[in-house]
């Protein structure tokens, strides 16, 4: 969701803050801002923010009396996306190595200027940017109002900046005439005056319930930057006298790949000397505020994996990236003698997954999309149950775990909360906890029991594709593993991996051969208000996802369906307005699928269908086919996926919209 980074050192803050916050804007980008710490001489420089929320204003920060340089906070931030704020933070220039910069999302409160973050407490002295959502900012907020604080802001953060405020700073309360209400607060000790910042922060965190990454910065402790995180997550980067803090590391790597990922209730404070974390609160883990040493790891990231390598968007760059990613989750994974695959992050748990009577898919999305074909084929080839489920559900109803099922949550950023959180709620109840991830070093990848990276390098293109086809290509893998421990043939799982092995060059061909046909088609299809998707067996869930695609990025409203449920209900919708996008290989359902393309007919639905090269029957009765090689059924949708993925950008741009960042979507979708 939204994007935090944070530079303490020597150098200029604000080029790293900006640089880090174009890396970051997938993640959100309704508004951007920074807050900067900077040292003032006899000048007064602006600090604060006017409630437009379009100019810093004075509020009155002056050099000491003895005429020594103290420092001011200064914020820009405005809505509109990074270069808004570039442009804005290039008018009135400054100066400082201390800063916090953020895109947001919104959550609470409309994208506006004022909304933006960072946000500052009653004093404007500490500023604060906030990924999650502050679930009881009401209360506090009620009950901060009373004691005189005024809020500029609609948003939750603003309510624990005024929190840490009031812990922060006895005189500011003192100033206020807030002190009779002091003891209401119910955490204050008697030294509060002199509390550090840190302590503030991890007070008022204490009363906070809900979920945060945050980075905050004080006029007063102008030698610091303080984080913490519950729920969303922050990576620290260690430098060469410098230091990061940053929500992932995609906005760091640029200047150090040594980092160390905060966990839940963890917090730390970042100087220029170094980084000192600890817990949060007491969590049956810990008694709370006590001191922890955190590892330090090394991210594998290569710089040119987050840029566009020539592409106009990421999302394109990702879809031509398939060939290889798809060879990167296979590689070193294949036994090929044995008709098997070997899942090194599953290795510890083999003796589980072979007992396992049922296993339990949870994802989101076009996760849970490649959940619902990973099902298809596990049970086709390896005969065991396994239920599949939107996370968001699981979460909270009363799911059954029963003794031995084994859960594997699906997720390319390994951060989405509903996932997580199902989990978690499967870990509580006994199951082992398996990961299908990308991001390295993610939530989801550092609390399941093991799991396996689907190793597609960063997707910064909103709409996942490549994460897709790589889980797919991990999920067969998984396919053949459980099958081989139960009923599979070495023949059979020879076969597998023989058609496995062939699928990157059948991906090329496949961009290859039907680009540009379906650079023609959207400029057809560009102005449809509906589509309809249908596709059966392991093709039904890519009708879901073409249809899930095409709406993300086009806002064209389409639903997937399964082809022959499309009687009972849906066609009603065709007449010679609707395109149908029909995903018919020639697998065992191809004859039925024929028989749906003929009802769409019937009622002058204009078919596209993606049929098997070599499918004349099919050319006779659609009015569009797109071909794709022939591969074993379970494989198909790795195919079939790829010219829906083309046609929902094409048919975007053809539109005019940006298919990176669509409306109102984030990447990594942190807040439940
Ligand atoms: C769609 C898309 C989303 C994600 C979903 C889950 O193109 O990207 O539907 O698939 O938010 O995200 P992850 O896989 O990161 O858990």
């Amino acid at each position: 969701m939204c994007g935090i980074v944070g530079y303490i050192g020597n150098r200029e803050a604000a080029p790293i803050l900006l640089s880090g916050l174009h890396r970051l804007e997938y993640r959100g980008y309704d508004s951007a801002g920074l807050a900067l710490l900077e040292t003032l001489g006899a000048e007064v420089r602006s600090s604060g923010f006017s409630s437009n929320g379009k100019r810093p204003v004075d509020n009155g920060q002056r050099t000491s009396d003895n005429g020594q340089r103290t420092t001011g906070l200064v914020i820009e931030k405005c809505k509109g996306k990074v270069t808004a704020l570039e442009t804005l933070a290039q008018s009135t220039p400054h100066h400082g190595t201390v800063g916090i910069g953020h895109t947001r999302w919104a959550t609470h409160g409309v994208p506006s200027d004022t909304n933006s973050h960072p946000h500052t407490d009653q004093s404007e002295r500490i500023a604060i940017i906030h990924n999650g959502i502050i679930e009881n900012y009401l209360s506090i907020k009620e009950r901060l109002a009373a004691r005189g604080h005024t809020f500029r802001s609609e948003t939750d953060t603003e309510v624990l900046a005024h929190l840490i405020g009031e812990y922060y700073s006895e005189s500011e309360i003192r100033g206020t005439g807030l002190d009779s209400h002091v003891s209401e607060l119910g955490h204050r000790s008697p030294d509060a005056g002199h509390r550090t910042l840190t302590e503030a922060v991890r007070l008022a965190l204490n009363e906070v319930v809900g979920t945060y990454g945050i980075a905050v910065v004080s006029a007063d402790s102008p030698e610091e930057i303080v984080c913490a995180r519950n729920g969303s997550p922050l990576v620290l980067g260690v430098g060469d006298g410098e230091y990061f803090v940053a929500s992932d590391a995609s906005a760091i790597i640029a200047h150090t790949r040594q980092v160390i990922y905060l966990a839940d209730n963890e917090m730390a404070t970042i100087t220029r000397s170094g980084i000192k974390t600890r817990t949060i609160s007491a969590d049956g883990l810990s008694g709370g505020n006590e001191e922890i040493t955190k590892p330090v790891e090394r991210i594998e990231m290569e710089l040119e994996a987050i840029e566009k390598g020539g592409y106009e968007h990421f999302m394109l760059k990702e879809i031509h990236e398939q060939p290889r990613t798809i060879t990167d989750a296979m590689r070193g994974r294949i036994l090929e003698e044995e008709g098997n695959v070997k899942l090194g992050g599953l290795q510890n748990h083999l003796q589980e997954l072979r007992r396992a009577p049922r296993l339990v898919i949870t994802a989101c999305g076009t996760s849970y999309h490649a959940g619902l074909i990973g099902k298809y084929m596990i049970e086709q080839y390896a005969r065991v149950p396994v239920t599949i489920e939107y996370a968001s559900e699981f979460r909270y109803r009363n799911p059954i775990i029963e003794e031995g099922d084994v859960m594997f949550g699906i997720s390319q950023s390994g951060e989405t909360a509903d996932t997580l959180a199902a989990m978690r709620e499967g870990k509580r109840k006994g199951a082992l906890a398996l990961g299908i991830v990308n991001v390295v070093g993610s939530t989801i990848a550092r609390e399941s029991d093991g799991g396996v990276y689907i190793h597609a390098g960063p997707e910064i293109g909103v709409a996942s594709t490549k994460a897709f086809t790589s889980q797919l290509t991990v999920l067969s893998l998984l396919a053949i593993m459980l099958g081989r421990m139960r009923h599979l043939s070495v023949v059979d799982g020879r076969a597998m991996i023989h058609a496995l092995r062939e699928l990157p060059e059948k991906v090329q061909k496949t961009l290859d051969d039907t680009e540009r046909q379906i650079m023609e088609l959207a400029e057809s299809f560009k102005n449809a208000s509906n589509f309809l998707y249908l596709g059966r067996g392991y093709n039904y869930p890519v009708a879901l996802e073409g249809a899930l695609k095409l709406k993300e990025i086009s806002y064209i409203h389409a639903e997937g369906y399964p082809a022959a449920e499309m009687k009972h209900g849906p066609i009603a919708l065709i007449d010679e307005n609707m395109p149908v996008v029909v995903v018919a290989p020639q697998d065992d359902v191809y004859e039925k699928v024929l028989s749906n393309i003929q009802e769409v007919r019937a009622r002058k639905g204009h078919v596209i269908a993606i049929a098997t090269e070599g499918d004349t029957k099919i050319h006779a009765l659609a009015e569009q086919v797109i071909y794709i090689p022939e591969t074993l059924a379970m494989l198909t949708p790795i195919l079939s996926v790829i010219p829906l993925q083309l046609l929902s950008y094409y048919i975007a741009t053809a539109r005019g919209c940006n298919v990176d960042q669509p409306r109102n979507l984030a990447k990594s979708v942190t807040v439940e």
